[in-house]
């Protein structure tokens, strides 16, 4: 089976636990095990959390676009913002590396989080032009 779903909402941590779980009951048809529903909650969550504090750094006047797919048992999802940008997109994958200052406690795990827990991770980013997470999963 084929199906789609896009949503979008404004850029702030309250609305993070909404997108997680907004991709999770997506994927209920599937008939996921809870693991493979946690490890895409924590992916989206860990992407959702990047496009608000780094992409918007925390101004609230940004949105966030989910797009989810499904084909059969292969769920593709994106996560995009129009925030500020990677400059360097393969160093920001590298484990531990963070931009953010020490008093914030990032450990600079986030995007190795998605990596471990979906089967893919595309990042795409432009800077001054927002950045799209595209991460796919096997559901069976
Ligand atoms: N949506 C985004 N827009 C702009 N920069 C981003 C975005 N997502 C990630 N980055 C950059 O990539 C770096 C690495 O992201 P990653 O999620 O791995 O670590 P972190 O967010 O710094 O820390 P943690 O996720 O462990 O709390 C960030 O510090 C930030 O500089
Ligand atoms: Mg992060």
């Amino acid at each position: 089976m084929n199906n789609n779903m896009s949503l979008k909402f404004d850029a702030i941590a309250e609305n993070e636990s909404f997108a997680r779980s907004v991709v999770a009951a997506f994927c209920v048809s599937c008939d996921p095990t809870v693991e493979k529903i946690n490890d895409i909650k924590t992916a989206v969550s860990e992407a959702v959390t990047n496009c608000i504090i780094h992409g918007y750094e925390n101004m609230a006047n940004g949105q966030i676009l989910i797009e989810a797919e499904l084909s059969d048992d292969l769920l593709k999802v994106t996560i995009s913002d129009n925030g500020k940008g990677i400059p360097d997109v393969k160093e920001a994958l590298t484990d531990f590396y963070t931009t953010s200052k020490e008093s914030d406690e990032r450990s600079g795990l986030g995007f190795t989080i998605m990596k471990s827990f979906m089967d893919s991770l595309d990042v795409q980013s432009e800077l001054g032009g927002g950045t799209t997470v595209t991460m796919t999963k096997r559901l069976k």
